[in-house]
């Protein structure tokens, strides 16, 4: 159990290796888009001084992750991805960006410390093998204070596929923003939903998911019961 654990691991640290090589190849392209991805979210996001610390999870080099930092000039921004190369080269290409971080690390095991107001999941939870998927999503939930922003493939069902890269590897696409929206103290403010690229399987959805406080999330509780109660 434990050699598999492992192999495991070894074979989704060398996938965001190759990730990052391949992404090199688009990094130009990559950073344009993102820019106005990231210009697009803080038109929703309106308040941008409320957001003082950003977690970006599963951030390749910071090809995101850079313009959370530029556009948020006051906040503190940590980018974390299990492939060491991607962590140096982003480390050195956004140096100038004093208030960015970048940590190499797993979702499921958080190399980080606090809450933050802004986490990023942009097209990492489809990749998660699904033994580190809930702890992930509990790691998530643990940091998580007000916002959460979800970029991923919106199939009209989930589904399970191969990466056309390797084989081995299982992608999962589904509309990962329910995961939190299941429970009260999570709630969707946000959702666009567009093509990239051509087919049901490649429809993209962006989310903004906003984390509430306890009080105010289960205020319907009290007529909740007393419906209970006069049935
Ligand atoms: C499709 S890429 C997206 C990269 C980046 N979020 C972006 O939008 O440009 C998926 C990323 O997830 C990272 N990743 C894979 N497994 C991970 C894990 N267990 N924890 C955190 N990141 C992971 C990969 O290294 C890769 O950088």
């Amino acid at each position: 159990m434990k050699l598999v654990d492992k192999e495991d691991t070894i074979l989704w640290n060398r996938e965001s290796d190759r990730y990052f090589d391949r992404s090199l190849l688009s990094l130009e392209d990559d950073l344009r888009n993102s820019e106005q991805e990231a210009k697009k979210l803080f038109k929703i996001i309106s308040q941008k001084a409320q957001i003082k610390k950003v977690l970006d999870v599963g951030c390749n080099c910071g090809v995101f992750t850079n313009f959370l930092a530029k556009f948020l000039p006051h906040a503190q921004v940590i980018g974390i991805d299990p492939s060491e190369e991607a962590v140096k080269f982003g480390r050195e290409r956004f140096k100038n960006l004093t208030n960015l971080k970048f940590f190499v690390g797993h979702s499921d095991n958080l190399p980080v410390e606090g809450e933050f107001d802004l986490v990023i999941l942009r097209m990492v939870l489809q990749w998660l093998p699904r033994k580190d998927f809930f702890k992930t999503i509990s790691e998530i939930d643990k940091v998580a204070r007000n916002y959460i922003y979800i970029n991923e493939f919106y199939p009209s069902s989930a589904l399970m596929s191969t990466s056309v890269h390797n084989k081995k590897v299982k992608i999962f696409k589904q509309d990962y923003s329910q995961i939190f929206t299941s429970v009260p103290y999570y709630t969707l403010i946000h959702k666009s939903v567009y093509e990239k690229e051509n087919g049901d399987d490649f429809q993209r959805g962006e989310f903004l998911v906003k984390k509430l406080p306890l009080e105010e999330a289960y205020k319907k509780r009290a007529s909740i019961q007393e419906a209970d109660r006069i049935k």
